[in-house]
């Protein structure tokens, strides 16, 4: 598109009432983001100059989620409706284009807006209101046309049963010079106030009645169609979730279109940020999140939890494993349910199996920790094997970590206890059931454990018998 410039607000400091929750509205997650994020950044990529969010309920996380996005906020401070809030923009401080767009429809794509910025560049003057044509236009305003022209947006809440059928709807999206806006906003009154002002159920000031007044004062005002995912408003849990879940199908087509293999896309969680390589294949009930880098050929299966991993090629993650912060460098294979957390390394083929816990670990090549295992602060070379039931005891009485330290081709028998610190030889062999608490030098066998002791004929006559 050709850059125009044009500056932008963003209408969120509504409460949300029927969200029924105390979270401000536009800061509820949609796939894993809040919806304000989504609106902030599509209209900063769409290339405004300068953005700014009125807020209210909720203000200071509002402002905690918007300002490090680069936009300014400003305080509406009672929530009158909509044209009150755009008032509250201080819009008499702007020059130029403004667009104007509802804090709560993360759905909205920056083609879309470059979309009605177009239209408004072409059609020179007045306004351009986005529309889409919905089947079911649910609680959206109506627009109402005469003769091809727009000449009103009737809330549902408003509307008689004729207008009600009208499937055509506002997106909240309103594109005008500031000049225009600032000549219109203060003849928006509430409910009743003037003859001229069409009664309303919310007694609140309508942005929206800013089209029937351009009908009054002859400013053309342009409908341009969107497409309905724009209009997808969020106002209630329900409309949350059907948010939520079209953007990780709309994250999995785009990964499906490269290569990526979903065995069903549609349980599937993958959020925006994500990168997946083809010919891997993902399960269903997989939840990935933040900046996670899957390699090709991967496998993932279901169930699994992945956030801000980096996944190298050819790895396999089994059923119901939980993966935070971690690196698996190519051919390793984790779980099933298996839990890596932050600052751990799995090396080239190496293995990690059922409940096997690890935390800040390097795991050398090829090294196995097959079962049943906690390492937490630990460095392991390559191609040694932890046996089940080893625990690295990391935490101290004096509340500190201990690393420990475990050389390559090291064979630790099962039921193994490291109090750190501690280090351990390449080659060394450690006794099932040891306690070690001292190093133990390379190739020597540790073993730790009090010594067998038989009693001959010691259990009863009875049962001897
Ligand atoms: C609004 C439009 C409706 C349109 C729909 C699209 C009006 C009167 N109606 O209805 O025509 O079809 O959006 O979703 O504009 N807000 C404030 N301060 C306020 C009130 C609202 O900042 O005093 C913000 C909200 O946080 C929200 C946005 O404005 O982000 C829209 O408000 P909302 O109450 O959701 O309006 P709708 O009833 O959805
Ligand atoms: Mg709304």
């Amino acid at each position: 598109m050709q850059e125009h410039k044009f500056s932008a607000i963003v209408l969120a400091a509504g409460q949300g009432k029927r969200m029924k929750s105390s979270l401000p509205k536009v800061l509820h997650p949609v796939a894993g983001q809040p919806m304000i994020s989504r609106i902030v950044s599509a209209v900063k990529a769409a290339g405004a100059d300068e953005v700014r969010v009125v807020v209210g309920v909720g203000e200071s996380l509002v402002r905690q989620v918007v300002e490090p996005l680069g936009a300014i906020c400003f305080k509406q401070a009672e929530q009158r409706g909509t044209a009150d809030a755009v008032h509250s923009a201080q819009p008499t401080t702007l020059n130029g284009t403004i667009l104007i767009i509802n804090g709560d429809h993360p759905l909205i794509e920056v083609g879309d807006i470059h979309h009605a910025l177009e239209d408004y560049f072409n059609s020179r003057g007045g306004i351009t209101l986005g529309v889409a044509k919905l089947k079911r236009p649910g609680s959206l305003g109506r627009v109402v046309r005469d003769g091809g022209a727009v000449r009103a947006i009737v809330e549902a809440r408003d509307a008689s049963a004729e207008t009600l059928k009208i499937r055509e709807v506002n997106t909240g999206i309103y594109v005008l010079e500031a000049e225009l806006l600032n000549q219109m906003l203060p003849l928006i009154r509430g409910p009743g106030a003037a003859p001229s002002a069409p009664d309303n159920a919310q007694g609140e000031f309508y942005l929206t009645d800013i089209i029937t007044l351009a009908g009054e004062n002859k400013i053309p005002v342009s409908g341009v169609r969107l497409p309905s995912h724009v209009a997808m408003g969020v106002n209630s849990q329900e409309e949350l979730a059907t948010a939520s879940r079209r953007l990780f199908y709309r994250n999995a087509k785009k990964l499906m279109a490269e290569g990526v293999v979903f065995i069903d896309p549609r349980t599937t969680y993958i959020e925006d940020a994500v990168s997946i390589g083809s010919a891997s294949v993902i399960y269903p009930g997989v939840y990935v999140r933040g900046k996670t880098r899957i390699g090709s050929f991967c496998v993932v299966e279901p169930n699994a939890y992945l956030n801000s991993v980096v996944l190298e090629d050819s790895v396999q993650v089994l059923v119901g494993s939980h993966l935070e912060s971690c690196v698996l460098r190519s051919q390793s294979v984790v779980g099933p349910y298996a839990r890596v957390r932050p600052e751990t390394e799995i090396g080239t083929d190496a293995r990690v199996g059922n409940f096997v816990e690890l935390k800040k670990v390097k795991l050398g090549a090829g090294a196995k920790a097959n079962h049943l295992t906690y390492l937490g602060d630990a460095e392991i070379g390559e191609n040694t094997n932890i046996g089940c039931g080893t625990i690295t005891c990391n935490y101290a009485v004096d509340r500190q970590k201990y690393k420990t330290t475990i050389g390559r081709d090291v064979f630790v028998g099962s039921d193994t206890q490291f109090v750190a610190p501690v280090t351990i030889g390449d080659g060394a062999i450690v006794g099932s059931g040891s306690t070690i608490t001292k190093d133990v030098p390379a190739k020597a066998l540790a073993v730790a454990r009090s010594k067998q002791v038989n009693i001959e004929n010691y259990s009863p006559k009875k049962k001897r018998e």
